[in-house]
């Protein structure tokens, strides 16, 4: 039987993408073979799509490290055909092929159940980046409950910066958002933020030791100079949520904001987390922190993604972007 994929493949260096038939294979044992309904664009799929080694090794490829749909046969004791799964993450999408196709095989052991209150396509509207939003949130949140300063998004506009404006304005907290887009001001408002910063401005003034607290708290999306501007602006007891590096990997700080105000600087990896990790986050979102994600998402099939995917590496997406796959 032959199914559907965004394929990727690499001809003397250069890499291209066609949608192709391919021949589904068997899962092996332990491993389920799911009939994916939705997935979606993270920055690290437009990598993986480009032929960034970092994250595939080898191709020909089938990129997407969402996926969400229905177990098509069950080689393990864990699931039986017909369930509704959702898999982020591990090694899917970058070096075991993704959901940009329309099956996949994936170890039982990176499936979770999809809770009954989340459709397929509210699941994939949150995807990796919502879970990384999530994993960022509950890092900060303690540390900023009782602080009256704002938390500080940057790349407020792309998926994971989005959704995380969403879920602290929804936990009560002033979000203001840094962002490079002049023209999402009215976007970031209507999903939450109370103030806008835009990214020129933000590092237009030289970077200090220390500066004027103006933040409870952050999270950084971005890295870079972005990420060395915003740790001497944190209050006391404050906490860094670093998880992104779209401007750059380096980080230039002195060791004030952490040993003057007890700056924490915690690290994001939400593809490596434990599954048991990840089942809690995904009940959260069907139950307390449930979204409306719908003016945040664009449905696109996979003729539209190449030029989703040449939009978000120019840092141009706004929101999330979900792959629909046909019937
Ligand atoms: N640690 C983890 O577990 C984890 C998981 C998922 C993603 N990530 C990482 O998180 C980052 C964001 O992923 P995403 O899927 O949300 O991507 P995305 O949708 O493209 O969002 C990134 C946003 O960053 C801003 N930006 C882009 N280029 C920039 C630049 N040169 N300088 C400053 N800001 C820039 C843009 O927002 P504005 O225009 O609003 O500024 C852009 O929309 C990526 O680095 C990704 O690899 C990490």
């Amino acid at each position: 039987m032959k199914y559907s994929a965004y394929y990727v493949e690499e001809n003397d260096g250069v890499f291209s993408a066609s949608i192709s038939e391919l021949e589904l294979q068997k899962p092996e044992d332990g491993f389920v073979q799911i009939r994916v309904s939705h997935s979606s664009l993270n920055y690290k799929d437009a990598l993986s799509a480009s032929g960034n080694k970092g994250v595939t090794r080898n191709y020909p490829f089938v990129p997407g490290i969402d996926a969400a749909g229905k177990i098509a046969d069950a080689n393990s004791s864990h699931f039986i055909d017909g369930d509704e799964v959702i898999v982020t993450g591990y090694d899917m999408g970058m070096n075991t092929p993704g959901g940009f196709g329309e099956y996949i095989n994936v170890p039982a052991k990176w499936v979770v159940k999809k809770p009954k209150n989340l459709s397929t396509l509210e699941a994939m509207s949150i995807g990796t980046a919502g879970l990384t939003a999530a994993a960022s949130v509950l890092k900060i949140h303690e540390s900023s409950e009782n602080s009256d300063l704002p938390v500080l998004v940057s790349g407020a506009t792309g998926g994971v910066g989005s959704i995380a404006v969403m879920l602290i304005s929804m936990l009560g907290k002033e979000v203001s958002a840094l962002t490079g887009k002049s023209s999402s001001t009215d976007f970031l408002k209507s999903i939450g933020a109370s103030n806008i910063i835009m990214r020129d401005d933000y590092l237009q003034t030289d970077t200090k030791a220390l500066e004027r607290a103006s933040f409870s708290s952050a999270i950084d999306t971005v890295g870079g100079k972005i990420l060395s501007k915003m740790l001497p602006q944190i209050s006391p007891h404050g906490v860094v949520a670093c998880c992104g590096n779209v401007a750059g990997i380096e980080v230039n700080t002195t060791v004030f904001p952490f040993i003057l105000r007890g700056l924490t600087l915690a690290g994001i990896d939400s593809a490596e987390s434990p599954i048991e990790f990840k089942t809690s986050i995904w009940n959260k979102f069907a139950d307390e922190w449930k979204l409306d994600l719908s003016s945040l998402i664009k449905i696109v099939t996979k003729e539209d993604l190449q030029q989703e995917i040449d939009l978000i590496l120019k840092g141009g997406q706004q929101g999330r972007v979900v792959l629909e796959h046909g019937e």
